[in-house]
């Protein structure tokens, strides 16, 4: 990503990823497949779990993951890091049957947070659109 991008999403990130609760909470309610997903939330009503220990657990794994991925952008030599971890979540997910259809959707639902939460406009959207493509090409190929 060139340093521009880079640049624009990790301010933007840093500007949200304290919002750990509220950004599952949004990729659920977008998207009740995803939530169905989970053993621990599936049949649930929203209300009812977003307050729970297993709902802050998990969106903190979520964001954590992110801020890692984030972290290595613009670093140098990162890129077998980088590529270890995507592959990892890829499998992961693979396991559980997640659909690449389900991850374009968890990128919808994390891309409109952004841009009703944190500085916003077409540079910086773009600097998204590549931060994701370069992370879903590698987690795709292992969904
Ligand atoms: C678990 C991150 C998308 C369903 C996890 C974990 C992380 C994570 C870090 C825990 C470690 C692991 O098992 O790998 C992410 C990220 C996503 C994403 C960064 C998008 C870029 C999705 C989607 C679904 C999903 C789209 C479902 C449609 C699950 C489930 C678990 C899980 C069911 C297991 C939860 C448990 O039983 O503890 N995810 N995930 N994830 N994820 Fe995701």
């Amino acid at each position: 990503l060139p340093a521009n991008e880079v640049a624009a999403v990790k301010s933007t990130w840093n500007s949200i990823k304290h919002d750990e609760v509220a950004i599952l909470e949004a990729v659920f309610k977008a998207y009740p497949d995803i939530q169905a997903r989970f053993p621990k939330f599936a049949g649930k009503s929203l209300d009812s779990i977003k307050g729970s220990a297993d709902f802050a657990i998990h969106a903190s794994r979520i964001v954590s993951f992110f801020s890692e991925y984030i972290a290595f952008l613009g670093v140098e030599n990162t890129q077998p890091a980088i590529k270890t971890i995507l592959n990892e979540l890829g499998q992961s997910h693979r396991n559980r049957g997640v659909t690449k259809a389900q991850f374009e959707e968890f990128h919808q639902a994390l891309n409109a947070y952004l841009k009703s939460h944190a500085n916003w406009n077409p540079d910086i959207a773009h600097a998204w659109d590549d931060a994701f493509d370069k992370a879903y090409f590698v987690i795709f190929s292992a969904l």
